[in-house]
């Protein structure tokens, strides 16, 4: 991150020799004398540094003697050379640091509210027995800035700029500047009076990294030390964050960085470091609830009127009893297929391969999907297409540091992942990385681009392929790549033809100049990463968008190599593993085909003696089951009779949310098992109150592979249980109730521990073979495939050979989207996500810290067509489509383009974007068209209502 000058010319010596406080030691060339000191375990005291950032030698604390040459420096800014001779710690140095402090205690003013564990000032006040010479006075107000998350008290900062450095090195946000001169000096916001002027993000990252408390998390003000601190990972996005929950009485009361994380080190975005208000919300489901219709002993008229019925607090034994007992009923009625199950990407590995098991093994069904479905089930089925294997090829960090150029299509990287994002605005800042950004919107990204294209959404095959006419055209592409590890060129050259560029613009709304701009930058800037996420998978042509991005890499050779690959963003924390996990209905753990010969593994492992079946029936089909579309459909027509549903609010995700909630209110029995009565809940039969992450210890796999421990902190509210408990115990019920017993090695359902699931995963799983809890608590950072307990794991996939061998370039040919803007819907909708909320809502709007900064529903509008209906900013409209209404309030911005509008997808009722999305549906994958459908504005009067 930190450029360090490197000293050496080719051929010169690479170590050099040097002597601190009389020992002998070796220096790389461009390492500082503190960077030396500091690995020998010699202490330094130091305040302006911080090894994340780069050298100011502002505060003079960490002054050492040089020796040969009779001076005093600073070390963290001292470049060792050849034959140096150091002293750390003479009675002299020990009186300059007092000194140091004494005159910054001079102008900081202490306020015992601040964390005073981690202030470095007093600690090393503490040390040195510096003290100021009198109490110095108040020159700023001491909460000067609103900011939702910060407290600001400029009588405690030292002018260290650790926070003005963090903001623009670790953060590429620019928010804190210097003003004025002399005694005047101090931080402020660059632009405007407030850091929300100065469009913070609120990450936290300045407070972490200021060494006086004069940054500091507003909310945890006041507070003593916690009584612990729990290391877990993060449950909202894919990236996969680490942090320190800090627990105090049973209660979460704040999250802290924790260096050593191994994919954000001290980054966290807001929702990361703030959004975890949600574990202590009144809110939480704390006891079983089941409706009173099941309980009177006679059946309701009909679905809609059980689940209109109250709800009864039941215990444990009565609501698992229920629905065990009404599924065995429905699989002896109507037979396995009667009976879906949704998984959930927001729970572990563990639970998520139990789910999967349930379904096999005891129901007999592939009825198991999960939300992947809606956000990268195009991706799964394309790069398999293509590579064999349907996942992140490379890793953050190593795109990040060593792309020459990245493409980011159809993702709003920094608030979607924004980790992620700042890595990627580090790469431009620091090392000149190209960056291509091509989206329908002008995403924040675009501010670092090197290029924006705004293609028309729906048109990604044509761009693609434009560019890749272009490529071919001038020779760009990777001959020797092409003939050694692909099949395919010659049909795909040739359908290549007729995209050029005048074609492409017609299609794209791309002009073809700015075409031939980014095919020059993709084509002569190597490695290239490409970077996608739903922009790209959440069309009807979501395969075939991810088939283009994969023949694009294949044709510039940029696979199986650092700084390049295909890099599919994840959406949800634990969406991979999920996956991984066979949570889908056509693939078991570590994607082996349902028709694969090779299940037999899991029949034989898993085996069960049914009293009602011969021994030799196959527990489950050869043919892959329902989608959660397709299952949710089925529920309405009657085919689907039983829906246990974990961690997963259909009611609000799905698309046309006035059909699914139709469908799921007509569906005979279903079971939620969830933290929150979300949407959903509505229409449940049975509400299992489950353990959000902080409750609960297993795995989450992050977008690039990486298995990581999650660590229970605190006990789940009331009688709440672990998930993997409540799914392992309705599973012993239903055997009993199919009167079924374990047969094969890995048949049970006792399990005391996650650690023993992922056991059980690994057996049976060549990808997760060598990953244990035992591995990942040693501190062993593994990325799948890990064949086996000795296997380091894989951060870059497909180095030498594709995983199914060749890589395979396919023809794709452009289509529009599903529906189209006329007279009558004369608007695109396109839908995503905004930076302080994430997916339903149903956590992010139960943290107040993250509601405030967005309370309400919101639709970007054009300023042209905002003209045109004269709406003004906040302005209420209604948004119609073929398929319902939304009531939201108007942004009126640039960030979209005229005859586009974006609504997010993280408020409920009135204001859900999902009234007006529609279920058309990729052939392949089944991903709906959330990205593109046809709607209309009108201005709308009354009360937005936030449920
Ligand atoms: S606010 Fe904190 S980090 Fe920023 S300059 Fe002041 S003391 Fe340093
Ligand atoms: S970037 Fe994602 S994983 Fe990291 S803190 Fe933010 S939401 Fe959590
Ligand atoms: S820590 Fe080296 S000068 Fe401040």
């Amino acid at each position: 991150m930190v450029q360090r000058p490197v000293l050496w010319a080719a051929g010169e010596k690479r170590v050099l020799n040097l002597e601190i406080d009389g020992r002998q030691f070796t220096a790389q060339p461009g390492q500082t004398v503190l960077d030396v000191a500091r690995a020998a375990g010699i202490l330094i005291p130091t305040l302006c540094h911080h090894p994340d950032l780069s050298p100011i030698g502002s505060c003079r604390l960490c002054v050492v003697e040089e020796r040969r040459l009779g001076k005093t420096s600073a070390a963290c800014k001292l470049i060792a050379v050849e034959g140096m001779v150091i002293r750390t710690s003479t009675p002299e140095l020990k009186r300059d640091r007092r000194f140091t402090l004494k005159m910054l205690l001079a102008g900081y003013v202490h306020d015992p509210a601040t964390d005073q564990e981690h202030n470095e000032l007093l600690h090393w006040a503490r040390e040195y027995g510096a003290h100021a010479d009198f109490t110095p006075a108040a020159r700023f107000p001491n909460d000067s800035d609103p900011s939702p998350v910060l407290r600001v008290n400029l009588n405690q900062c030292i002018l260290c700029l650790r926070c003005v450095r963090a903001c623009a090195q670790v953060q590429g946000r620019f928010v804190w500047h210097l003003a004025e001169h002399g005694h005047a000096t101090h931080i402020k916001p660059g632009v405007g009076t407030t850091m929300q002027d100065a469009r913070c993000e609120s990450c936290g990252a300045c407070a972490a990294y200021c060494p006086t408390g004069a940054l500091a998390d507003r909310h945890s003000l006041g507070r003593g030390p916690p009584d612990r601190l729990v290391t877990t990972t993060c449950a909202y996005c894919g990236v996969g964050c680490q942090f320190d929950l800090n627990v105090e009485q049973g209660r979460v009361v704040r999250v802290t960085s924790n260096p050593a994380a191994p994919v954000n080190g001290m980054s966290l975005c807001v929702k990361g470091r703030y959004g975890h208000e949600y574990l202590h919300h009144p809110d939480r489901l704390l006891r079983p609830r089941v409706r009173q219709a099941h309980l009177s002993g006679s059946r309701a008229s009909s679905p809609q009127a059980a689940k209109a019925s109250p709800w009864v607090e039941v215990d444990w034994q009565v609501a698992l009893d229920l629905v065990a007992r009404r599924l065995a009923d429905i699989r002896r009625q109507s037979g396995p297929d009667a009976i879906g199950l949704l998984a959930s990407a927001k729970c572990t590995n563990e639970e998520n391969y139990l789910m999967q098991k349930l379904a096999r093994q005891v129901i007999g069904t592939n009825n198991i999907d999960h939300c992947a479905r809606l956000c990268h089930s195009s991706t799964v089925a394309g790069l398999t297409m293509s590579y064999g294997s349907g996942a992140m090829s490379n890793s953050m960090d190593d795109v990040s540091q060593q792309a020459a150029a990245m493409f980011v299509i159809g993702s709003n990287t920094t608030e979607q992942h924004p980790v992620f994002g700042t890595m990627i605005r580090q790469a431009v800042i620091e090392r000149g990385m190209k960056l291509i950004v091509a989206d329908p919107r002008r995403i924040d990204l675009v501010d670092f681009a090197t290029l924006h294209i705004r293609q028309k959404p729906g048109t990604d095959v044509a761009l693609i392929n434009g560019l890749a006419h272009l490529i071919l055209a001038n020779n760009w592409h990777d001959e020797g790549f092409i003939a050694e590890r692909c099949e395919g060129f010659e049909a795909f050259a040739s359908s290549l033809d007729r995209y050029t560029p005048q074609f492409v613009a017609q299609i794209t709304g791309v002009p073809p100049e700015h075409l031939a701009d980014v095919a020059e930058i993709l084509g002569t800037n190597h490695p290239l990463a490409v970077v996608w996420a739903m922009g790209i998978t959440q069309h009807t042509t979501g395969v075939m968008n991810v088939l283009a991005l994969a023949n694009l890499q294949m044709l510039l050779g940029n696979m199986g190599q650092p700084g390049g690959g295909v890099n599919p963003l994840r959406g949800q924390n634990n969406v991979q593993g999920a996956c991984d996990m066979g949570a889908l209905p056509n693939v078991l753990p570590g994607y082996q085909p349902v028709s694969s010969p090779d299940v037999v593994a899991f029949q034989s492992a898993w085996a069960v003696n049914f009293s009602d079946a011969a021994p030799s029936q196959p527990l489950f089909g050869t043919t892959p089951g329902l989608t959660v579309t397709e299952m949710i459909d089925a529920g309405a027509r009657g085919t689907i009779r039983g829906l246990y549903i974990l961690g997963e609010d259909p009611a609000m995700t799905e698309p046309d949310s006035n059909h699914v909630r139709a469908a799921l209110a007509a569906t005979e029995f279903v079971v939620l098992q969830e933290i929150l009565p979300s949407e959903t809940a509505d229409y449940a039969d049975v509400l299992l109150p489950g353990a959000a992450f902080a409750e609960k210890s297993g795995t989450f796999t992050n977008t690039e592979r990486r298995v990581q421990l999650v660590r229970q902190a605190i006990d789940p509210p009331g009688e709440a249980r672990q998930d993997w408990q409540t799914t392992a115990e309705l599973a012993k019920k239903i055997c009993s109730a199919l009167e079924v017993t374990p047969a094969g090695h890995h048949a049970s359902w006792d399990y005391e521990s996650p650690a023993a699931i992922m056991r059980e995963v690994a057996a049976l799983t060549p990808s997760y073979a060598g990953v244990s809890h035992q591995r990942l608590e040693r501190g062993e950072r593994l990325q799948w495939p890990v064949p086996s307990a000795s296997h380091p794991g894989t951060p870059i996939l497909h180095v030498d050979r594709f995983t199914r061998g060749l890589g395979k370039f396919h023809v794709v040919e452009h289509l529009p989207p599903h529906e189209l803007p006329n007279d009558e819907y004369p608007l695109v909708l396109t839908t995503g996500r905004v930076l302080y909320h994430w997916h339903g809502g149903e956590l992010s709007r139960r943290s107040p810290t993250l509601l405030a900064q967005c309370p309400q529903p919101q639709v970007e509008i054009s300023p042209e067509d905002a003209r045109r209906l004269g709406l003004s900013v906040g302005s209420q409209v209604l948004v119609k489509s073929r398929r319902g209404e939304m009531l939201a309030l108007a942004d009126i911005t640039d960030r979209v383009a005229a005859g586009t509008i974006f609504g997010n997808f993280h408020f409920p009722g009135p204001g859900n974007v999902n009234n007006l999305t529609i279920r058309a549906l990729d052939p392949v994958a089944k991903i709906p068209e959330y990205k593109v459908c046809a709607v209309r504005l009108e201005r709308a009067t009354g009360q937005i209502q936030i449920s």
